[in-house]
């Protein structure tokens, strides 16, 4: 019978993996006798995990918005290694506010990054697996990607995008023999959570953890995230959530949605009236 452990891929890329979610998941699919490739914007940090990890890890810098620069890498590692079993898309930004505190800057930044870097990552990678007739995606969203997440427009739209990317090509995919996974944690106690891209002056800084602490008074550990969605890969889940937060209030919006989108809306509400004390102190 097929164990969880039996799940023993032997070439990985993770983007995003200098840092949180993705390192974390870039060591436990090494822990799993993966050679890695941590690939991430910031070259010196994803060079120096990719050295505590020791043999078996690499690192290359890439800006996933830019199409030609992750196939490139996706290639390069291909023709070095010969194969490529698990491809995670997983880099990312966080762009909170409400919306009449937005501008085409957030739009842009999270369309780039949240969105078009899954794209082309899966672009890059999917010839190779299909060729193979074997691989596994793991794009990383969000819960934000499964229910309506106010205050945080574009990040919520460009997830909920990666979850319908996912889900669609794993059933285009399926006959090729290539499988395909979405990640959708709760909030997760990583760098992302202090460097809201552009955060809006109501944040008074670049921090958004008080704020996200009145839903989810626990942060999920990256160690803990990246553990749910290895095993999710091993199993081949369609939709990994991970947290109690999501698994609730994903079910919620299903089987309660009336309840569920009250709740939601009381969470805008409270957004909002953070914002009006922010202004009278200021
Ligand atoms: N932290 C959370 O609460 C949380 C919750 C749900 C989903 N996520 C998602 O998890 C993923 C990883 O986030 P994290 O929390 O580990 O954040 P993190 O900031 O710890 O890691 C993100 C990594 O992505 C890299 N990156 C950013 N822009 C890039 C680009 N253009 N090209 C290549 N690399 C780039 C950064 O350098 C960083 O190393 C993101 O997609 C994020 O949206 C995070």
């Amino acid at each position: 019978m097929f164990s969880r452990n039996d799940f023993r891929p032997k070439v990985s890329i993770v983007t995003g993996g200098a840092s949180g979610i993705g390192l974390e998941i870039a060591r436990e699919l090494h822990r799993r006798g993966s050679h890695v490739v941590l690939a991430d914007l910031d070259e010196v940090k994803a060079k120096s995990a990719a050295d505590d990890l020791g043999a078996r890890a690499s690192a290359a810098q890439v800006d996933v918005s830019d199409a030609e620069a992750v196939r490139a890498l996706v290639d390069s590692v291909v023709a070095e290694h010969g194969r490529l079993d698990v491809m995670v898309n997983n880099a990312g930004v966080a762009v909170g506010g409400l919306l009449e505190e937005l501008d085409q800057r957030h739009w842009d930044k999270a369309l780039d990054v949240n969105l078009r870097g899954v794209i082309n990552g899966v672009m890059a990678a999917y010839p190779h697996l299909t060729r193979q007739g074997s691989g596994h995606i793991l794009n990383t969203a969000s819960l934000a990607g499964l229910i309506p997440a106010p205050a945080m427009l574009p990040y919520t739209t460009t997830k909920h995008a990666v979850v319908g990317l996912s889900t669609a090509l794993r059933a285009e995919a399926a006959s090729l023999g290539v499988k395909v996974s979405v990640l959708c944690p709760g909030f997760v106690d990583t760098p992302l959570l202090d460097e809201v891209y552009a955060a809006p002056d109501s944040f008074g800084g670049s921090s958004v953890r008080n704020r996200v602490r009145l839903l989810q008074p626990k942060f999920l550990t990256p160690e803990l995230t990246a553990q749910r969605a290895v095993d999710g890969l091993a199993s081949n889940k369609a939709v990994i959530p991970v947290g109690v937060f999501a698994h609730m209030t994903w079910r919620a919006l299903r089987y309660l949605p009336p309840v569920a989108r009250a709740v939601i809306q009381v969470q805008a509400t409270g957004h909002r009236r953070l914002n009006e004390r922010a202004a009278r102190r200021s």
